[in-house]
């Protein structure tokens, strides 16, 4: 599958996640299976500014390539600056956020604020299809609420505007992230554009990536929430999109194995001091299915180096 220029082997992918699909956990999705990923969201308005931390957060290599990074804001000129500065970071296509539901950013008129006025999402994709060589995606939720379904003629107009996929949330803004995500508003999104359509929302299992496909008729899936702690339902996924044997869950050891790869990605990337203060919680994400999970979550609090972290790992994983 072709998103713009760039070509895609299957349709199991990595949806954006603040805090979460940072640099090594993409790695690791990636080796893992998943056939594209994506960089959370980071404002347009820091970006254009070169702000360091927005820097950081828009770090990639070629390693992870094909890679997604994804911007908000609302103004065409900073969107257009923004996204000259993800293209020259590296990433192989630049998505637009639409779906975003913090009240910082609707407060702002940005991210999801703007589902409720698709004709200036559209201005803002074409500013930015001006300013880049690289493919421009948007990423959108249904509507602004359950009563306004605004996600087709969103897709349609962002279409003419130039954007060369979408990839729906299927929930409202309104939502949020609470209650079932409905997957048909998908489907007519999918039949109102001829751009590849993705979509992403309530998918927990590999079984379920396969079923959110042929439900929707999307051309990808996005996985957000389902692979935190799992990211072997891109190896899953993948196997049964593509015929093959079902792939079982995995070993500790290979927990094991995958967590300390993460872990020390996290202490190269952030430094020991914030790779320490977010280990606890992404070490429980791959914990959970421990016997002594209890013991493990309490133990990992306590842990001041990465050392520690894989002794650690290595009692309660490797038995
Ligand atoms: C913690 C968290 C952070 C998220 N951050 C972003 C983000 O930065 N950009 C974005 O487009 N979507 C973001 N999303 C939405 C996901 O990309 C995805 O659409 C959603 O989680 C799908 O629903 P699911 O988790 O039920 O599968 C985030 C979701 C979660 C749970």
């Amino acid at each position: 599958m072709r998103i713009g220029s760039v070509s895609i082997t299957h349709p199991i992918t990595l949806a954006p996640m603040e805090e979460h699909t940072n640099y090594p956990f993409r790695i690791v999705c990636k080796q893992l299976g998943a056939s594209l990923v994506c960089g959370e969201r980071v404002d347009g308005s820091d970006v254009a500014k070169r702000d360091r931390r927005a820097l950081k957060l828009l770090h990639t290599t070629s390693t992870e390539k094909p890679v997604v990074g994804q911007i908000s804001g609302h103004d065409p000129h900073v969107m257009a600056e923004a996204a000259r500065v993800v293209a020259h970071q590296g990433f192989s296509i630049v998505d637009l956020n639409f779906e975003c539901p913090i009240r910082r950013l609707i407060g702002r008129g940005e991210g999801g604020a703007l589902m409720a006025n698709p004709p200036v999402i559209a201005k803002l994709v074409a500013a930015v299809v001006a300013a880049v060589d690289i493919p421009v995606t948007l990423k959108i939720r249904s509507g602004p609420d359950s009563e306004h379904e605004t996600a087709p003629e969103t897709a349609r107009l962002a279409e003419l505007a130039g954007a060369s996929a979408v990839d729906v949330h299927a929930r409202s803004v309104a939502q949020s992230y609470v209650g079932g995500p409905d997957w048909t508003v998908v489907a007519r999104v999918k039949q109102s554009v001829k751009i590849p359509v993705f979509g992403s929302g309530g998918v927990r299992e590999a079984t379920d990536a396969i079923r959110f496909l042929k439900e929707t008729g999307a051309d990808g899936v996005a996985i957000g929430r389902g692979c935190l702690g799992n990211p072997w339902i891109f190896q899953q996924a993948r196997a049964l999109y593509q015929g093959g044997a079902v792939v079982a869950a995995p070993h500790p050891y290979e927990r094991a194995r995958v967590l300390l790869q993460l872990a020390e990605g996290e202490f190269d990337f952030y430094g020991n001091h914030l790779a320490l203060k977010r280990l606890p919680r992404v070490a429980c994400y791959f914990a959970k299915f421990l016997p002594d999970f209890a013991s493990f979550r309490n133990e990992v609090q306590k842990v001041n180096s990465f050392q520690e972290f894989k002794r650690l790992i290595r009692q309660h994983f490797v038995q």
